[in-house]
């Protein structure tokens, strides 16, 4: 069994992704509440989007709501929005609208964590560490417009900006991805796993050039994330 473990390892960490300017291997800290500490990641360019599927790994101790992952366009600054409001629910914002999950408690130890949805049926399904939410619909219809800003850490009310301390990040997180469609649920178990065949499509952690600004800690984190 042994030699079969370290071969499935190698190739994961093989296939994951290569080094470049993005945060292959990397893990970004927040370990203060701040109004002016973000990532920001340059992600690929779209004009509009009818599906999606977020995915990254994070864990927080804190008990106060937070911005998991914000996408502000200048029609909306919740144009997508990953929100922790407490440590049992995950919120995804769509144009103002919530919908609401029940998740495991977000404590100390990192979990992965996806988002997908599709516009069609509405569809939105959360992911804890590979293993499925119930459905639930929202945003039916709708699309994600494009040419907004991508940021860590903080929870944005204008494009880039107008951050509250109050709704800031404070912990770990890392592997964030962004598809423009929804993953099998095949797929998303070995995103959770480490076992990318290809990171996203919008944003790939391994190879997306990103910008930050304020108190963040970028460490690396080979092997000690599973
Ligand atoms: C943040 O929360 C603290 C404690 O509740 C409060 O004193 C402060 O005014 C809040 N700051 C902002 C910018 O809302």
């Amino acid at each position: 069994m042994k030699p079969f473990v370290t071969i499935v390892l190698v190739m994961c960490i093989y296939l994951s992704g290569s080094d470049s300017v993005g945060l292959y291997g990397k893990s970004v800290i927040f370990p203060a509440k701040t109004a002016n500490s973000f990532v920001r990641l340059h992600a690929s360019d779209f004009s509009r989007l009818t599906a999606f599927t977020v995915c990254l790994r994070a864990a927080s101790e804190e008990t106060y709501p937070y911005s998991l992952f914000s996408y502000a366009t200048s029609t909306f600054p919740n144009e997508l929005l990953i929100w922790q409001e407490s440590k049992t629910q995950l919120w995804l914002e769509f144009d103002d609208q919530d919908t609401k999950f029940e998740i495991p408690e977000m404590n100390t130890l990192l979990r992965h964590i996806c988002v997908t949805w599709e516009s069609q049926g509405g569809e939105i399904t959360v992911w804890v560490n590979g293993r499925r939410s119930i459905r639930k619909v929202g945003g039916t219809g709708r699309v994600v417009r494009g040419s907004g800003q991508f940021i860590l850490g903080q929870e944005q009310d204008s494009v880039g900006g107008d951050f509250d301390i109050n709704q800031s990040f404070v912990g770990e997180i890392t592997d964030v991805h962004m598809w423009d469609h929804v993953l099998q649920a095949n797929d998303i178990k070995k995103v959770s796993q480490g076992c990318l065949r290809h990171g996203g499509n919008i944003i790939d952690w391994g190879v997306t050039r990103y910008t930050f600004d304020g108190i963040v800690g970028i460490e690396g984190n080979k092997d000690s994330t599973l």
